[in-house]
């Protein structure tokens, strides 16, 4: 008896071991949600959709709040199948640090940028947000497989 219930402790235990997702898939996720906070403010940039200085803020807010967690999960060597992380991130950190550190500020400043209600400088600042992105995807993440 008691080893089953050793048996079956063991197997509880194991199993949420077994389904955790690996860092790929969490730092994917929490990417693809910084997407998807960041693209209804795109449409605002772009003149797609109408501009709402409360609403905007609040967006602006959202990416702010998730834009550092991705780089939560990015453990040394973290490649897998999936994975479009570049060997890089791990042989040139401080490059990896600048070009993280470059984007939170980034995000810090579109969310200040928000306040101030002035259309013009929202744009300016939501460009330099998209850019921070697209440095580090040059550098940093290599092509869909
Ligand atoms: C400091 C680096 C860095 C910054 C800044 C960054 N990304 Fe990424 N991003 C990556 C890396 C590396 C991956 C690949 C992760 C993997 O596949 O393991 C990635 C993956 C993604 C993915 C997952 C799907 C795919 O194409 O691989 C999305 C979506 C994404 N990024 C969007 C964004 C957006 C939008 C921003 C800016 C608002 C941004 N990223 C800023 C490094 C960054």
């Amino acid at each position: 008896m008691k080893k089953i219930l050793a048996a079956l402790l063991l197997t509880a235990l194991a199993i949420p071991a077994a389904m955790a997702d690996s860092p790929t898939e969490v730092r994917t996720q929490s990417f693809k949600k910084i997407l998807r906070a960041f693209e209804p403010m795109g449409m605002v940039v772009r003149d797609r959709d109408p501009y709402n200085k409360d609403a905007f803020i609040k967006q602006a807010d959202t990416l702010k709040q998730l834009s550092a967690e991705p780089f939560n999960h990015f453990p040394q060597g973290s490649i897998d199948g999936k994975s479009r992380a570049k060997p890089e991130i791990w042989s040139q950190p401080a490059k990896f640090q600048s070009a993280k550190d470059n984007f939170l500020k980034s995000v810090n400043d579109l969310s200040s940028t928000a306040r101030s209600g002035d259309l013009a400088a929202i744009k300016k600042s939501y460009g330099v947000v998209a850019q921070s992105c697209k440095a580090c995807h040059d550098s940093f993440r290599g092509p869909e497989r």
